[in-house]
Formats: C-alpha cells, sequence, structure tokens
C-alpha cells in the first residue's frame, strides 16, 4: 500500500459533557465508537480513533474516500448525533450544541462541526501528529505553524536539510469573506505574517512543501459564530501535520508550543489566554473554563492504519511552558473584563454583549466633544 493514497480525516463537535463544558462523558465516547466500530467492519473506514478534548468528542478516521466524502461526513454526522441522544438522555449540559441543522447534507462543513482532513501519498514510514485544542479558535495555529514552517529558529531543517531549504507554500483563509490565497516562504514570509498576525480573520488552512508541492499541514478553519451570525460555542480547533524525512521532525514540530502565547477563546468565547499544551490526561478546562489547552497525538500511519497514539506533550519538558502559562493566566485574569483580556468589540460582535449595548442605546445623551463633530 506504500505510495497509495490514504485520507486522514479529524472531525470534532462539543455535543454535550460533563459538569458545564468540562469533559466529555465516557458513554459518548462508547457511542461514537461503536458507530465508528461498524464503518471499519463494513470496510467503509480503514482505522479509527475516537476521544475526548475537553469538551470535545474527537473522531480521528483513515480512509480511501478522499477529502470532503459525502460517506465520511455521513458517517461523523451520524456519529455525532447518536452520542448526542446519548447526551440528552444523561442530561448532559449543550447536549447537541455543535450540529447546528438538522438535516444533513452531504458534507459537515457549514454544520457546526470541526474538520480537517489531508489525502496523502503514504511514505515508506509516516509520521504524523493530530492536535486537537480547546477553548481556541483556529487562528490559535497561525503562530506555532509559521514556527513550524518558515521560522529558522524553531526549525534547523529549514536551514540544514535540502528538502525543506526551498521553504513552504502557506495556504491563508479569510474566514469573513471565505477566500484562501497562497504565499511563498521565506519570500513572502512578512506578507504572511501581515495576514496571520490577525488571527480572528486569516487563519494558516494548509502547508505544502516547495520543491514538490507535498502537503505538510492542514488546520479546521470552521468559526461557529460566523456561521450561527451568533455565539453558540467555541471554535475548538484540530489540525493534522506530517512530519520527518524532509520535513520538520516531530520534535521541531512540537517546539513551537514551547511557547504558551495568547490566543482567543477563554471563557464564553470572549477572553484571551495562554494555549497550555498538556497530556491528554489534563485535557480538562477548569479555572475560568480554561486555560485554553491543546493535546498533541503522535502516529505512524501503516497501510492506512493508525499506529498510536502517543501522548506527545505528556513530558516533563513542557513544565516550564505549562508553568509560564499558569503565570501568564494569574497575570491576565486579573484584567477581569477589561482588554485585552476580555476580546475587542469586534469580535464580542458575535455574543450577548450587543443586546446589553441595546438596551443602553436610548440612554446616550449628545455632548459637544472637540473631534469636529
Ligand atoms: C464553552 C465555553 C464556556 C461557556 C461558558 C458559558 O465551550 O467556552 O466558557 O461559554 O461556560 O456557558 P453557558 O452560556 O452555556 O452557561
Ligand atoms: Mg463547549
Ligand atoms: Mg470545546
Amino acid at each position: 500500500m506504500e505510495g497509495k493514497k490514504v485520507t486522514i480525516s479529524v472531525i470534532k463537535a462539543d455535543i454535550g459533557s460533563l459538569a458545564g463544558h468540562h469533559i466529555v462523558h465516557p458513554d459518548l465516547l462508547a457511542t461514537a465508537s461503536r458507530v465508528l466500530a461498524e464503518a471499519k467492519r463494513k470496510g467503509l473506514i480503514i482505522d479509527f480513533y475516537v476521544t475526548g478534548v475537553g469538551d470535545d468528542l474527537q473522531l480521528i478516521m483513515t480512509h480511501t474516500k478522499g477529502e470532503d466524502s459525502p460517506d465520511i461526513h455521513g458517517l461523523a454526522w451520524d456519529a455525532f448525533k447518536k452520542a448526542a441522544q446519548v447526551a440528552r438522555d444523561l442530561g448532559l449540559y449543550a447536549a447537541g450544541q455543535d450540529l447546528l441543522s438538522d438535516a444533513f447534507s452531504g458534507n459537515v462543513k457549514g454544520m457546526g462541526p470541526g474538520v480537517a482532513e489531508m489525502e496523502i501519498e503514504e511514505r515508506k514510514a509516516e509520521p504524523i501528529i493530530t492536535f486537537h485544542a480547546d477553548k481556541t479558535e483556529p487562528g490559535a495555529f497561525n503562530l506555532p505553524l509559521f514556527r513550524v514552517f518558515a521560522d529558522p529558529f524553531n526549525t534547523a531543517g529549514l536551514v540544514i536539510d535540502p528538502r525543506m531549504h526551498e521553504g513552504f507554500r502557506f495556504q491563508i483563509m479569510d474566514v469573513y469573506e471565505g477566500r484562501v490565497v497562497e504565499l511563498s516562504s521565506p519570500e513572502e514570509m512578512y506578507d504572511i505574517l501581515a495576514l496571520i498576525g490577525t488571527t480572528g480573520r486569516y487563519v494558516v488552512k494548509r502547508i505544502y512543501r516547495k520543491t514538490d508541492g507535498m502537503i505538510a499541514a492542514v488546520v479546521s478553519s470552521e468559526r461557529l459564530n460566523l456561521i450561527a451570525g451568533k455565539y453558540v460555542g467555541k471554535d475548538d480547533p484540530v489540525a493534522i501535520v506530517r512530519a520527518q524525512h524532509g520535513l520538520p521532525a516531530v520534535g521541531e514540530v512540537l517546539e513551537a508550543f514551547s511557547f504558551p502565547h495568547l490566543v482567543a477563546g477563554w471563557m464564553r468565547g470572549s477572553h484571551v489566554g495562554p494555549l497550555m499544551p498538556v497530556a491528554q490526561r489534563d485535557a480538562k478546562c477548569t479555572r475560568f473554563d480554561g486555560p485554553p489547552r491543546i493535546v498533541a497525538l503522535g502516529w505512524q500511519i501503516k497501510n492506512g492504519k493508525l499506529i498510536g497514539p502517543a501522548d506527545l506533550f505528556d513530558d516533563p519538558a513542557f513544565d516550564e511552558t505549562r508553568r509560564t502559562a499558569q503565570i501568564v493566566a494569574e497575570y491576565i485574569r486579573r484584567h477581569g473584563p477589561f482588554m485585552p483580556h476580555r476580546l475587542g468589540p469586534e469580535e464580542m460582535e458575535y455574543t450577548t454583549l450587543p443586546q446589553v449595548l441595546e438596551k443602553l442605546e436610548n440612554r446616550f445623551k449628545k455632548v459637544e466633544t472637540h473631534t469636529g463633530k
């Protein structure tokens, strides 16, 4: 099967959780696993792994149907629907939250779940990492992925390995306008940064190796509030990154997460906080519903089979990152409802804040100002 095409699909949704927005109940994991096991038995998928990260149910699947397959998306939808029913039966919190529509129409994109899919030609040995974050948004991957694929201070291979030396092509999505642009690193590095520094709008969607166009990374880009037009939950993102053998090493990929950078999405999807890399067992948000967390699962893909996972942030080497994140969390929390801890007005548009402002509208009185108006 070497050289054959295989697709890795990571599809996630928050369809109800235990004790508020804390963790996925084991019965939901079991229900989704049963649906996927049946699909594996029938030969629709090659392999699967079901897990929970914070309040998000995560489906990791391999198959040969390609990206955007109605069969695979339909399967994920079915797994979420059945698990959501269990969530309702158990009285879990926000049961069915991310399933924004009742009728499945061939693709889960735009319907609530987050999706990262990558069709690859399996290499002789195929190490990949799936990332799963909670209480943040797709733009949270902009900074670390830039560092992995464009910053030689993070990734030594950009300097040393001839297969990477030409750099990478970044496909960047404008999530407000639903359009993409491709920019080339290192030549257009500053243009890339000019866009992706605006994390709420421009999202790194895909990254390709320039020497041969090989796909190296993909990120989910769904933003629930933009789809629903109001705040209905957070777009906790997922990503797939290939590693080694002419791509960044697993350790170069992980190194980019050693800085707990500030991301949007904490408490009510309305606050900024540090992204804390954690072991799977610590992927449960508590303090102020956070702080935002990320899990990295390491896999080898063999004939489409998922070998693993290795829980990559389950390592004392990330203890200092976590400690820094705690200090940053402590510092930024003291701002309470003030910016920049609370998001700016553009981002608050999709929360309940506009209703508060509307209520106050006719209590505002015009006064003389010196602004020329
Ligand atoms: C959900 C999340 C939480 C909720 C918060 C309020 O993933 O990020 O911070 O936004 O717990 O939830 P409700 O409005 O459902 O009480
Ligand atoms: Mg939630
Ligand atoms: Mg979540």
